[in-house]
């Protein structure tokens, strides 16, 4: 293990369409993270009138904004480099050029800085998000939904940094199929925060509408949302007055992939045992979701502690790159300047 009793980790995340930089400090002992600075810059205004991530601008605008984020982060923590533990980088998956950006910009400060290297897997990133401050304690087994933008994944922690999954989307993200829908009915990108935000002027009025909740009953803890984004566009085809309904078509929409999320995790959750269940990704930003998950864990399940990202922590940053990575630096995971490899499709291990 590295001697250091406290470890200053400075984590750089690139991995989609948000610079982001974190300075985090940990105590090696207890494990207590503390977050100095947690700085991103958004690119939504760029590939908003695009209606989704260009990848190419993505990774231009990353080489622009990530040395002055970088800056600010150390600043804001009032670290210098040369108290640095390790510099922690996302290794993959994400968009590859994107990745390439923060990789490289972390090769030349590991080199110019004399520092070494921990790569990240992204979402074992937003898992980590949650041992910032937990809201409750983490004991294992946990079970663990991970809902952003491109992954929809269900999985056991046996230990902290031993994971199974135990189920996937077949198609969409949920964070796509909410992007897509948003998409559909012209709000707007990303989709996400514009349908809740709809979902919630429409209210807890009940609805005519019968969406369809996809793999509900299947015996697997597996999710589909593409079945769900296509009937949601043929209900709108036959509606002529939809234009006019939108906030009760976000408002079923959203609950049917709610509906479903929490279905399968509670099922998890009894299945195998769990004394924690957390949710972790972009999604988990949904207040339905964190609302309805927390009712839905106290009063179906028993002596099951349930944590959540603070919301800062929920869609990508570097706060929770950093962290994971610091469980990495505790199994002494740290690597030269040189070894650096980003890879797009890294799996989840
Ligand atoms: O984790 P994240 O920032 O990036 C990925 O790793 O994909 O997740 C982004 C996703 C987008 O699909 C976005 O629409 C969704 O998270 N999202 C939300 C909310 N805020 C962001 N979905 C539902 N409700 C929200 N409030
Ligand atoms: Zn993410």
């Amino acid at each position: 293990m590295n001697k250091q009793k406290i470890a200053i980790i400075l984590a750089i995340e690139s991995s989609c369409d948000d610079s982001a930089a974190s300075i985090i400090s940990a105590d090696q002992k207890t494990g207590r993270i503390r977050v100095l600075s947690n700085i991103i810059s958004s690119q939504i205004a760029i590939h908003k009138k695009y209606g989704g991530v260009v990848p190419e601008i993505a990774a231009r605008e990353h080489v622009l904004n990530l040395l002055p984020v970088i800056n600010e982060a150390l600043i804001k923590a009032k670290v210098l480099p040369k108290n640095l533990t390790a510099i922690a980088i996302t290794k993959g998956p994400g968009l590859i050029t994107s990745l390439i950006a923060g990789a490289e910009t972390a090769r030349a400060l590991a080199f110019a800085w004399k520092k070494p290297l921990i790569e990240v897997n992204h979402i074992e990133g937003h898992i980590y998000a949650n041992f910032i401050n937990p809201t409750a304690p983490i004991k294992f087994p946990a079970v663990i939904l991970t809902v952003s933008g491109g992954h929809t994944i269900l999985l056991v922690m046996e230990k902290s940094g031993k994971i199974k999954i135990i189920g996937e989307t077949r198609d969409d993200a949920a964070g796509e199929a909410y992007d897509k829908a948003a998409k559909m009915m012209g709000l707007g990108y990303p989709g996400g925060s514009i349908v809740s935000g709809l979902a919630a002027e429409y209210g807890k009025k009940t609805t005519n509408l019968k969406l369809p909740r996809p793999m509900l009953n299947s015996p697997d803890f597996d999710f589909s949302f593409s079945g769900l984004k296509t009937a949601l566009l043929y209900e709108l085809k036959k509606d002529p007055n939809w234009k006019n309904r939108i906030p009760e078509y976000c408002s079923d929409y959203q609950q049917a992939i709610i509906d479903v999320l929490i279905h399968k995790t509670l099922k998890a959750a009894l299945k195998f045992k769990a004394k924690t269940t957390m949710l972790t990704g972009g999604v988990s930003a949904n207040n339905e979701l964190r609302a309805q998950m927390a009712e839905a864990v106290k009063t179906r399940t028993k002596n099951i502690n349930f944590v959540i990202p603070a919301k800062d922590y929920t869609t990508d940053n570097a706060a929770m790159i950093a962290t994971a990575a610091f469980y990495k630096l505790r199994k002494n995971k740290l690597i030269s300047f040189k070894r650096l490899r980003v890879n797009a499709s890294l799996e989840l291990k």
